[in-house]
Order: structure tokens, then C-alpha cells, then sequence
């Protein structure tokens, strides 16, 4: 860690900000106070009185100062900026961020590690979250993506369980490999993930030099009301790298807050990271005909198929002011769409919609849209909601609550009516298990045969065979079981990497 970098520096720059300014130590009602280091006592030895307001103040303020955490992608850092809009997209989109090129929208953006606690190390292995606020002037919409184009399951019923194997053991309080390698070898589906998780890809050097992907499939609707299947890129202009092992368990005890810290020094010295954005876009007709379900998260597009089509940049140049207000506060959500953006069937996709507001909720109040950093400044809110905990708007005023009705309150809005999509829709209702009865092997099989060259294959089986080697023998041998169905190499070499190990270990 180098000790004056600019992060370290932050309290020196706010004292030669302002080293002039008066400035009077407060309750939190705003009353001057004189003395804050010493309880009001009879006498100097105590006991304490309960009229100390100063006192009981601060004390009850410190006592509820903790929030819960994110229950998933809990250890972050945000930063905001904007978006440019470089090519014209309205072939495909009505989303009024692309109506313009050159055309620029306020964004904020949070990076995320997704297992590990609030005060877990940036470094270790994980999947990254890589969520973007547009503030739009139809409002908020969320892209909440990760680092990977796929994701474990297909399945949201299966989404505490996978974030619950990867967490700590009930009992110890311990992350555990056995539930980590129960989970993910009694659900195939995750392989193609795992995989990515296991390569490279799964350290990181840092948040500015990853991607980000939406993974889902998403609906896009043009001007004329025409829709198209896409999926969301976010190639990182500072160039893709990665972190070795014997760096990564370097950095957790040296610094285990690296990408956090990164991401702050270099949006300080005008180092302004940024992503460009891509499309690939499936026509109806094509995802009637494709070869494997499109809305299967655990899925790619192949680019040659279905190319990336450039869209714009997203460029971060703030640096939150306090991190908080700005970044513990934020609140994005998959439901939050705009007019020209939609979700597709994608079933996971489609159980993420509700999850985020009803935590955000939880974790921050029914009002938490009203928090700036949530709230669509861009737009003046009308609807018919009001009240609730922490109302800190004009609450809407004297506007009618209710709806319909005669006294010049909100109307629908012909637009976001005329971009509606109305898309026929026929099943018999059923719960669907799709474990095994989607492919899950192929574009693992692809991933181990083309993404990787052979020194990648070789830190993957080496990165594999330390984790796993720590489960129990017989999920060793499950695993294995799968790792051979991806490719026969694979499960060759992880039963070599594995008998290695439990040599070494004697
Ligand atoms: C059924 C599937 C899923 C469910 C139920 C789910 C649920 C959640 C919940 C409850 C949170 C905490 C939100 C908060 O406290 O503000 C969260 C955060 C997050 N999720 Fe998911 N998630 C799902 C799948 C995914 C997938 C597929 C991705 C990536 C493609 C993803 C990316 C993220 C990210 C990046 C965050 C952190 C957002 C932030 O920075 O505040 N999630 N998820």
C-alpha cells in the first residue's frame, strides 16, 4: 500500500480546503456545543446525569449508525460520471439515453465483490458486480450486470441457496467447501460459470480493468414499437488484467481494500476510467429458431453470430463524497427499466425484478427512491404513493392521491403507452425444473477448448484443485465426474491436480 497516494490524503485536502472557515461542533438539532469531551457528572467522579442531551445525542445517533449490508455483493465501491451515447442505436431502441449521438446522461456506478462482507478483502477469488445507474430524463434506468456474460443458475428459485453455499457454514461461521462443491455439483448449469470463475477472469486486478456484462437477455423497443432481443457489453478501455494468486493473498493482508482504493486514486488524479458499451441484438425470428434457449443466463451469444454492435462509453470522473450517503445508499434495481428498455421471459431475470426493491425496503426504508443518490432528479415524481417512514420530498403536496381522477393529477403517458410492448403468450402453468434438461455442457466445452490457451487451462485446473481438494472426497469425485463430461483433458488433469494435492497435504 503506498501511504500518500491520494486516498490517503483525503483529510489533508479537506483541511487545506477550507482551513479558514469557523467551523462550530453541533448536535444533531444544530445547537452550538461547548464542551465535547467530558460527560456532565455530579462531581468530577460521577455518576452521570440523564439531562446531558450533548451526551445522549451522540451516543443514540452512534448506537443506529449500522445498516444491514447488501445480503449479496455486500464489499463495494461507487463512483459516478456519465454515459455517451457514439452511435445511433434507434433502429432498435426508443430509450431516449440513445436518442441523440454525442448525447451525454449522468450515471452512477457500483462494483462489487459477491460473497464476501462488508469487510471481506477485494483480492480474493469471486465474481464481481458491475451495476450502472443512468439518471434519464424518463428516469432510472438500472443495468445491474456482473464480470461474467453468464451467470450459475437458470433457475431464481435456486438463487439463496447458491448465494448460501457460497457464504459462511451455519454452524462455524466458516466458508465451506463442501457446501460449495455440494451446490454447484448437484446443479450442472453452473459449470460454464464456474469455469469463468476459476480462469483468471475470477481475480481481477482491481475494478477498472474488468468488463461488465448484463448476462440476461433484455428487450429492446424502437421508435415504431418494433422489439429485439439484446445483451448489454461493457468493454474496459484501460485494458483487461488480472491478478496471480501470490498477488492476490499478497494484497488481502497488505491492502485488502486494492480495488477500492484504485478506483478512488485514479478518479482523483484525473485518471477517468471508462467502459464502452456494446450490443449484440437477436431478432425474434432468430430466438424462435436459436439452437438454445436465449433466455438461458448461464448461456452466450457467439459473436460471430450475433456481433457487438458499438453503443457509447461510460466514462466515471467523481469521486463519491462521502461514502455512505453515495455508495452504502444506493439502491439498483433489474426492475427499473425506461421506455425502449424491457425484460425478456429470462426466468432468472424475471425473479431478480422483485428481489432488489423488496430488499432496498428492508435495507433502507420504504422512502428509498427519495434519497438523492436513488432519486430520478431528472424528473419530477408524481404518482399516488405517499407517506411512509423518512417522507423527506414535498410528498407530493396538495397533488390527488388517487387515481382516476378530476382534479388535474398525473396521466399516463402516451409515449411509455405507445412503447408498450403487447406480445401474445400461451403455456400450460407448470414448475419447469431445467437442471438438466437444458445443455449445460457445450459452451463450458467451448470455453476449455478455445478461451483458454494452455497456460490458462493449467491455472485453471491449479486453481480448481486448491479449493476443491479442501471438500470431501466423495464431491471431489462428483466433480471430477462433470469436469469429464466438459472435456476428458479436464477430468484427466483434476484428477491428476487433486492426487497432487492430497500428497502434498500428507
Ligand atoms: C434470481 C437471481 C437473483 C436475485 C434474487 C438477486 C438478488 C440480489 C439482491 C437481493 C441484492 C442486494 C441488493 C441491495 O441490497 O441493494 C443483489 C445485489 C446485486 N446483484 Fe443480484 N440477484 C440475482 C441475480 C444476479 C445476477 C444474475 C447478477 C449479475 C448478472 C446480479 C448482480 C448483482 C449485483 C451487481 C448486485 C449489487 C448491486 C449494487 O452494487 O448495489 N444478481 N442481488
Amino acid at each position: 500500500m503506498c501511504s500518500r497516494d491520494p486516498a490517503s490524503n483525503q483529510l489533508i485536502d479537506y483541511k487545506n480546503k477550507d482551513a479558514e472557515a469557523q467551523k462550530v461542533a453541533t448536535t444533531a438539532t444544530g445547537i452550538p456545543i461547548g464542551v465535547k469531551d467530558a460527560i456532565q457528572t455530579v462531581g468530577p467522579r460521577g455518576p452521570a446525569l440523564l439531562q446531558d442531551f450533548v451526551f445522549l445525542d451522540e451516543m443514540a445517533h452512534f448506537d443506529a449508525e449500522r445498516i444491514p449490508e447488501r445480503v449479496a455483493y455486500a464489499k463495494g465501491a461507487g463512483a459516478f460520471g456519465y454515459f455517451e451515447c457514439t452511435h445511433d442505436i434507434t433502429k432498435f431502441c426508443a430509450a431516449s439515453i440513445f436518442d441523440r449521438v454525442k448525447k451525454r446522461t449522468a450515471i452512477a456506478m457500483r462494483f462489487s465483490v459477491a460473497c464476501g462482507e462488508n469487510g471481506s478483502a477485494d483480492t480474493v477469488r469471486e465474481q464481481r458486480g458491475f451495476a450502472v445507474k443512468f439518471y434519464s430524463e424518463e428516469g432510472i434506468w438500472d443495468m445491474v450486470g456482473c464480470n461474467m456474460p453468464v451467470f450459475y443458475i437458470r433457475d431464481p428459485s435456486l438463487f439463496p441457496s447458491l448465494v448460501h453455499a457460497q457464504k459462511r457454514n451455519p454452524q462455524t461461521h466458516l466458508r465451506d467447501a463442501d457446501m460449495f462443491w455440494d451446490f454447484m455439483t448437484l446443479r450442472p448449469e453452473t459449470l460454464h460459470a464456474l469455469l469463468m470463475y476459476f480462469s483468471d477472469r475470477g481475480t481481477p486486478d482491481g475494478y477498472r480493468h474488468m468488463n461488465g456484462y448484463g448476462a440476461h437477455t433484455y428487450r429492446m423497443v424502437n421508435p415504431s414499437g418494433e422489439t429485439f432481443y439484446v445483451k448489454f457489453h461493457f468493454k474496459t478501455d484501460q485494458g483487461i488484467k488480472n491478478l496471480d494468486a501470490r498477488r492476490c493473498t499478497e494484497l488481502c493482508s497488505h491492502d485488502p481494500d486494492y480495488a477500492i482504493r484504485d478506483l478512488y486514486n485514479a478518479i482523483k488524479k484525473a485518471n477517468y476510467p471508462s467502459w464502452s458499451m456494446f450490443i449484440q441484438v437477436m431478432l425474434n425470428e432468430e430466438a424462435k429458431k436459436c439452437k438454445f434457449n436465449p433466455f438461458d443466463v448461464t448461456k452466450v451469444w457467439c459473436q460471430k453470430d450475433y456481433p457487438l454492435l458499438p453503443v457509447g462509453k461510460l466514462v466515471l470522473d467523481r469521486n463519491p463524497t462521502n461514502y455512505f450517503t453515495e455508495v452504502e445508499q444506493l439502491a439498483f434495481s433489474p426492475a427499473n427499466f425506461v421506455p425502449g428498455i424491457e425484460p425478456s421471459p429470462d426466468k432468472m431475470l424475471q425473479g431478480r425484478l422483485f428481489a432488489y426493491g423488496d430488499t432496498q425496503r428492508y435495507r433502507l426504508g420504504t422512502n428509498y427512491n427519495q434519497i438523492p443518490v436513488n432519486c430520478p432528479y431528472r424528473v419530477h415524481v408524481r404518482n399516488f404513493q405517499r407517506d411512509g417512514a423518512m417522507t423527506v420530498s414535498d410528498n407530493q403536496e396538495g397533488a390527488p392521491n388517487y387515481f382516476p381522477n378530476s382534479f388535474c393529477g398525473p396521466k399516463e403517458s402516451p409515449r411509455a403507452l405507445a412503447l408498450q410492448t403487447c406480445c401474445p403468450i400461451s403455456g400450460d402453468v407448470y414448475r419447469y425444473m431445467s437442471g438438466d434438461t437444458e445443455d449445460n455442457y457445450s459452451q463450458a466445452t467451448d470455453f476449455w477448448t478455445y478461451t483458454l490457451d494452455n497456460c490458462g487451462r493449467k491455472r485453471l485446473i491449479r486453481n480448481i484443485s486448491e479449493h476443491l481438494s479442501e471438500a470431501s472426497q466423495f464431491l471431489q469425485e462428483r466433480a471430477v465426474k462433470l469436469f469429464t463430461m466438459v472435456h476428458a483433458d479436464f477430468g484427466r488433469l483434476m484428477t491428476e491436480a487433486l492426487n497432487t494435492a492430497k500428497i502434498s497435504k500428507f
